[in-house]
Parts: C-alpha cells; structure tokens; sequence
C-alpha cells in the first residue's frame, strides 16, 4: 500500500499503531463522560479495584456531609460551580445554592422524575407513591385543592385529637419519667395525622397506626434496597428481597384495614343525608378525584402518609430537641401561647400570630433541614445556565443545603437562635422570608420554587398547635448531647431513634 511505503512501515509496526490508535479512540470514550460536559469533579467515585457499587453507597451513607464539602473545596478555588457526587443509583450534580433562583421555576426540571425514579415507578411495590408523580398527581392536588382550603375546619380536629394522643403516648404523670422520643412522637403524629385525614374511629386503632408508622420506613428501605441493581432484574428482586417482601405485606395488611372505611365512604357518596363536614375526609376527596378511573383509594392514602408523616415527626422532634436546652425560649414561648390562644383560642388566624413559635421552628428547620441535597431534580431537557454551565438532558441535579448552616449567609448560622427570624420580623423586614412557610434560596427545609413542598401549610398548622398542648401540659427535658441527636443517612438527616425525653404533667392557668 502507498501510505506503508511512502512511510517504509513493516505491517508489524503498522499493527501496534492501529493497536494504540484503538486504545486511545476507547479510552476517550471511556473516560469522556458525555454527563458531564462541564468538566466538574467527579467525588466519590469507583476505587480501581472496585467492582460494584457497594463502596461508593457505603461511604454515601457514612458522610454526605463530607463528601459534599469535599465537592465544593477541590482545587485552589473554595467554591466552585458545582460537583457530581456519585450515589448507587447515579451521578448527581450537585449545585451551589447561586443557582437556585435561577432554577426554581424552570419547567425544563423535575422533581417528580427525580421521585420516579428513585421509587422506582413501574413496579407494583411502589403504587402509593406513583400518585404522587404521574399525570393525574392526585395526590399533590387533593392537598393543595382540598387539604389546604379546609383548614380552618380541620383545626378544632387537630386540637382534640393531639390531646387524646398526648394522654394516650406521654401519659399525665405529676412526676418525672423517661420515654423514646422518636418512637412516641410517631405515634402522636400517626395518630393524629390520621384522624385529620379519615375523621374515622380508624384513627385510634394500634394495628392501623404502627401499620402507618412502619409502611414510611419500609417502603424507604425497600427502594434503597433495589437501587444499583440493573433494570431488568427489579421486577424479579422485588419478589425476592426481605424488605420488598416485608413492605408488601405491611401493604395489603394497610389495605385491608382500609377497605371498610373505603366501602363505608364509597356508599355515603350517593346518599344526600351528610353534610358538607362530614365530607371533610381524604377518602371521599380521593373518591372525587378518581370518578372516572379506577384507582387504589387504600394506595393514594397511604401515599399521602408516606409523605405526611415522618416529615412533620422529624420537625416537632427537632424542635424539642433544640428548645430543650433554651428554657428562656420555652418560657417566652408560654408567654406567647398564654397571650394570643389563651385570648382568641386555637384557629388558623391564632396560629398565625404565633410569631416566637414560627421562628423556633424556622430556626430548627435550618439547622436540620431533611437533609443535605434540597431541590431535587431532574432536566427533561439541555438546559445551559447564564453562565455557560451545561446541564445535559437526563442529568439528575440537587442544590446543596450546607449553605443553610454557613455564616456567611446567616450570622453566626452554627449556632441555634431560637429567636432568628421572630427578630427579622420585629426590626421590620419587608420581606416575608422570615416565616416558616417562605421558601427562598437561602432557607430550602420546604424545597424551593414552583415544586416546593404543598404540604407545608397543613404542616405549619400541626406542628404548632402540637407544639401549644406540649408546651401548655408538660415539663421536658431532652437527653444526650447534640451531636447524638441526629444522623446523616445518605440523602437524609434523621433523628436519633433511641434518644429518650423526660416528662412531667405542667400546668398553667389556661386551658387549650
Ligand atoms: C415539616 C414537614 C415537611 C417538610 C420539612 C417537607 C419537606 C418537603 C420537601 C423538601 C419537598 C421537596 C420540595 C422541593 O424539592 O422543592 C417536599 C415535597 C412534597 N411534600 Fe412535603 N414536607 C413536609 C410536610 C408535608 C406534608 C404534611 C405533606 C402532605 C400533606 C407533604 C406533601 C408533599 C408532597 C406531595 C411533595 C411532593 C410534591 C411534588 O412532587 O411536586 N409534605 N416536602
């Protein structure tokens, strides 16, 4: 051939360049990342001697927090633009908190996706979430079409049923005694979250109340367990893995504890004797929504608990774990509660001017948000930011909380004060961002932008009236240090299960 002579190749030399031209061609392809057209760095990645993923999701497990501050301090630049951090299931772009206005309303992401596919969607396992992110999203509708615009009515049910939670799970004993915090809080909650929904006797039944506690954390495990397996085997493990088997039967033993009050509610719809309060119920609001398709009334409320119940058990957990050791905040938010509930009574205008209140909680929100990723999506689309950055279609993104933490952003912002935002609103900020229910770039405990939480103002409305019966009725004190009192687990930060709170019955000089 002319190329061999003109350049006096033998076929042998010939052979190693084409050898090493293949080499370099697979190596470019190997290594090009088509993910990651930016040229970000890539933590935690695969070890070389590494096979699977079991590593990568260990150390995910161990310390998000480190690998997250680790992504934003490579090289000499303190903060760059970002970081893909590699999980089980993928290679998340991690965000610094700069672009979150400008991602917050951009239809090109979501947060449903992002939902989808950590649920894994398509199996059977996983129905009572799917309500929540496929087309019909019954789920978030009913909350902000039905849920959110009763609650002026659902407050005087919230009111007594935390009381009967309270003196079933804490008990009014005059002296001091020690139990889980965490446990007891998820069956106050359970409790009363339930009779808000069913305002059904179901409410205060232990096998539907641990069924609801257990099926959250199942189902969490249960979706954890899957990922990082291949796809095409999903369908097969589902039927095989100890906890998919474990949370299909908590599911139908939910389900078959449902059916009654389904059928019962299915045949008070055609009749015209009710009124319009006893039609205050998430069942028939899930009958409504459901009239012309055939969906799982059982699967969509449990769907809503899933979402409901550990979310708002975590905050009144954080709260009592920070004001423990604040009793100056305590006794100033007794003065609050004594001068505007014992005055107007609880009502969604009262809760509103619990203004101390709004601030703990905001502050206790800050400090343990859920977790360290917030705004969760992903891009439907190419997405290029002002500055250039490419986020290619697919890319599952998150924007960090660590900033939630920093002091450049809120003074001395390691420190809980309880008193943060309560002092924004006295020395008259013009923007609402001091409320607990605000979402902005620098607070992200509700999300942030047009698929921020829609659960928040039922939220808002349980956890202080919670907050009011515990404050009016007991003394307490949490033990173990501050550092006991929370974990990071992979991408959440959870409480404590084992740390205990002391108790005794206190009394004021006003009744709820
Ligand atoms: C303090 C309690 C709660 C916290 C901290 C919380 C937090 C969050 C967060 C961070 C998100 C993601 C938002 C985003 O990425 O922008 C979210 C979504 C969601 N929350 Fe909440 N939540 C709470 C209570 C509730 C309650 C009580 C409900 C139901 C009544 C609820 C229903 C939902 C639903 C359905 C979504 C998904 C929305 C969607 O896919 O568009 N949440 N929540």
């Amino acid at each position: 051939m002319a190329f061999i002579s003109k350049f006096n190749l033998q076929s042998s030399e010939l052979s190693v360049i084409i050898a090493t031209l293949i080499l370099i061609f697979l190596v470019r392809v190997i290594f090009s990342r088509p993910w990651n057209p930016s040229k970000l760095p890539l933590v935690n990645g695969k070890k070389w001697y590494e096979l699977g993923y079991g590593g990568v999701e260990k150390r995910f497990n161990a310390d998000t927090k480190g690998l997250c501050q680790s992504g934003f301090q490579r090289g000499r630049q303190k903060s760059p633009d970002g970081f893909y951090l590699l999980t089980a299931s993928r290679p998340t772009l991690v965000l610094p908190p700069k672009y979150a206005d400008i991602l917050r309303n951009d239809s090109r992401l979501s947060l449903s996706r992002v939902t989808a596919a950590e649920f894994h969607e398509n199996l059977p396992l996983f129905e009572p979430l799917s309500y929540i992110v496929s087309d019909g999203r019954v789920i978030p509708k009913v909350i902000t079409h039905k849920i959110t615009r009763s609650l002026t009515s659902l407050i005087p049910r919230i009111s007594s049923e935390t009381e009967h939670a309270l003196q079933r799970v804490w008990k009014n004993e005059a002296d001091w005694h020690q139990i889980s915090l965490r446990t007891s809080l998820d069956q106050i909650m359970a409790q009363i979250q339930s009779r808000v929904f069913l305002d059904d006797e179901l409410c205060r039944d232990p096998s539907w109340l641990q069924i609801t506690i257990d099926i959250t954390k199942t189902l969490f495990l249960a979706a954890r367990a899957l990922r990082g397996w291949p796809d095409f085997m999903k369908p097969y493990l589902a039927h095989i893995l100890p906890l998919c088997r474990k949370a299909t039967a908590e599911l139908n033993e939910a389900e078959r504890l449902l059916e009654p009050l389904v059928a019962k509610r299915r045949a008070a719809l055609t009749s015209d004797i009710e009124s319009d309060s006893d039609r205050l119920n998430t069942i028939d609001w899930f009958l409504d929504a459901s009239h012309e398709s055939v969906l799982n009334i059982a699967y969509l409320q449990l769907g809503l608990s899933v979402v409901a119940l550990e979310t708002t058990t975590e905050a009144v957990y954080n709260v009592l774990t920070d004001i423990s050791s604040h009793p100056k905040a305590i006794h100033d938010l007794r003065a609050e509660i004594r001068g505007v509930i014992g005055k107007m009574g609880l009502n969604t205008s009262s809760i509103q001017k619990l203004e101390l209140m709004d601030s703990v909680i905001k502050e206790s929100q800050r400090m343990s948000p859920l977790g360290y990723f917030g705004m969760q999506r992903k891009a439907l689309d190419k997405i290029i930011l002002p500055d250039g950055m490419i986020i290619p279609k697919n890319t599952f993104l998150t924007v960090s909380t660590l900033h939630m933490l920093d002091s450049s952003v809120w003074p001395n912002g390691e420190e809980y004060d309880p008193y943060r935002f309560y002092n924004m609103g006295v020395n008259g900020e013009k923007t609402p961002s001091n409320k607990f229910i605000h979402t902005s770039s620098n607070h992200m405990g509700f999300g942030h932008g047009k698929e921020a939480c829609p659960g928040r103002f039922l939220a808002v409305n349980l956890i202080k009236t919670i907050l009011c019966h515990i404050l009016v009725k007991y003394d307490f004190e949490v033990t173990g240090q501050e550092e006991y009192r929370r974990e990071a687990r992979g991408y959440n930060l959870i409480a404590n299960q084992k740390l205990e709170i002391n108790l005794k019955r206190h009394y004021e000089d006003f009744e709820l």
